[in-house]
């Protein structure tokens, strides 16, 4: 109208704005791009950004993603299957595979016809009366805090959908992991959010009353994770809203720091004692815990205690040191805790050694992303695998890196509820189901290239490494593996010192 009053001139202006006008509203109003939704118009930046990569590569996009903690290739992967538009990739692999550290998986002169079902893991040991089917891939924990509302809905809900499991992370059981019925793992963590007395300790009561509900599959007791082995969580008081307050039970706009050790242990002896405990509180349900792997000899420790007390948890999960975190210091993050591939070859062969394998299911975390991934953990020891990043990912994370300023751009680590409302949960739980559905179909098709239909025919030997530029080593090479009960026997050299120095009482490092 303005410009029709000034001059004609004005007229291009005006038809600029409308146009930016216009677009601005239907980027709020889509649905399929958070990124948008909070930021209507300078959103398509991205986009254009990401639509002329392959001539930005050397300058800009690849100093500024490749050395992130997933690799670009990875996250448009991620991003493909959850949006339902998985390629197939031309003209062959872009990896070097004589370099030093190239991975490969042995395939087979008999591959077998894929099965119409990915394989479920049955997690329940003697002591469990309400075993878990496991899926092959599932939502690791990360709580309500670290995540918005939405994502934890959409989370909750493509778990429901595909059947797999969803841990809670130890921020609490909240309404919005209840609200659509997705298999939940309850996980507590050294803060005892949702059972937790005034003054921090762990309460019994308000446990088995939670770890009642229909949706708690199965319970865990989370003593580390690989992003920061040895401290407790920290969620910024800017994220501590009057809800969050509530669910853990603490005060609002408070910094949260959970204490870096458990009250209710300190011996491996009274850590498999308090596992059973919780166990018998959850009525039966499988009871596991969680660690980054510390020295050989404390998780030698915690067997010797589970065969003194006769007594085993259900699943342990391994958490490598490249799994990622809400908010971690750079030096524990970046230095501290074993990697998946040790920490995952040392409990499995520890649990082999010591004859309590078939009592424990094994869980593996750590950038976990692709088909490749989940079946490389599994030949390395794992039943099943879990992917937090990747997850975050089809619930439209970008890899900004802000989750621990609340400003995230996509709503997906926030507790501002106006950043929050761009994730639409309907399309993004959708994304989540179809990853996760994609995900396993492509570790099943490996397998089956593999010659294997059972994820337990897989073997040490069918995963290489190239050590330099003549040798590739085998994993039955590279690990050091131990034969059923051979701790108990007669213990190799290069365990047997850890063996002996183990003590159910003591933890030792
Ligand atoms: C945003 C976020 C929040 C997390 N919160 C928790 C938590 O509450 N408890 C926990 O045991 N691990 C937590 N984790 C760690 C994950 O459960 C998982 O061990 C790790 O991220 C695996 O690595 P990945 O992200 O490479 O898959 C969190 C991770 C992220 C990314």
């Amino acid at each position: 109208m303005l410009a029709a009053a000034v001059t004609a001139w004005c007229w291009i202006p005006a038809g600029v704005l409308g146009a930016l006008s216009v677009l601005g509203l239907w980027d709020i109003l889509q649905r399929r791009h958070s990124v948008l939704r909070n930021y209507p118009v300078l959103g398509h930046l991205r986009f254009l950004l990401e639509g002329i990569r392959p001539e930005l590569q050397q300058y800009f996009i690849e100093r500024n993603y490749d050395g992130r903690p997933f690799d670009r290739d990875v996250r448009s992967l991620v991003y493909q299957r959850s949006k339902g538009t998985d390629a197939e990739e031309p003209f062959g692999t872009d990896r070097d595979v004589y370099a030093e550290g190239y991975e490969f998986l042995v395939p087979s002169m008999t591959p077998r016809p894929v099965p119409d079902k990915p394989p479920m893991v049955r997690v329940g040991g003697p002591d469990c009366t309400r075993p878990y089917e496991m899926a092959l891939l599932n939502v690791p924990a990360m709580s309500f805090g670290a995540l918005s509302t939405n994502a934890i809905v959409a989370l909750n809900q493509g778990a429901a959908r595909g059947g797999f499991a969803h841990d809670t992370g130890e921020g609490g059981l909240s309404e919005y992991h209840l609200r659509h019925g997705g298999d939940l793992i309850w996980e507590i963590g050294t803060g005892y959010f949702g059972c937790r007395t005034e003054d921090g300790g762990f309460d019994e009561r308000q446990f088995a009353d939670k770890a009642a509900h229909g949706h708690v599959t199965c319970v865990a007791l989370k003593l580390s994770q690989g992003a920061k082995p040895g401290i407790g969580g920290v969620l910024p008081g800017s994220k501590v809203n009057a809800e969050i307050a509530g669910v853990r039970g603490v005060p609002a706009g408070r910094t949260v720091i959970s204490p870096p050790y458990h009250r209710v242990f300190d011996t491996p002896r009274e850590l498999v004692l308090f596992l059973a405990r919780m166990r018998e509180l959850a009525g039966g349900k499988p009871t596991g815990f969680k660690l980054c792997l510390t020295s050989r000899r404390q998780f030698l420790a915690v067997c010797k205690a589970m065969l003194a007390e006769d007594v085993t948890p259900d699943f342990i999960v391994v958490d490598g040191a490249e799994g990622g975190t809400g908010a971690a210091p750079p030096e524990f993050a970046d230095h501290l805790g074993t990697p998946l591939t040790e920490g995952l070859t040392t409990v499995h062969s520890a649990l082999v050694g010591t004859g309590l394998r078939d009592r424990i299911r094994i869980g593996a975390s750590g950038k976990i992303a692709t088909g490749t991934d989940i079946v490389k953990r599994l030949i390395q020891g794992a039943d099943y695998t879990n992917a937090a990043r990747a997850m975050m990912f089809a619930v439209g994370c970008i890899q900004a890196q802000r989750c621990h300023t609340n400003t995230c751009p996509v709503g997906v680590a926030t507790q501002d509820p106006r950043r929050a409302r761009a994730l639409d949960v309907e399309d993004k739980s959708e994304r989540v189901r179809r990853f996760q559905e994609a995900t396993v179909r492509s570790a099943v098709q490996i397998m089956a290239s593999m010659g294997v239909t059972d994820p337990a025919d897989l073997r040490p030997h069918m995963l290489r490494r190239r050590v330099d530029a003549t040798t590739v080593l085998s994993g039955a090479e590279m690990y050091d593996l131990l034969a059923p009960g051979e701790l108990l026997a007669d213990p190799p050299r290069t365990w047997a010192e850890d063996w002996a120095a183990a003590d159910p009482d003591r933890f030792t490092v």
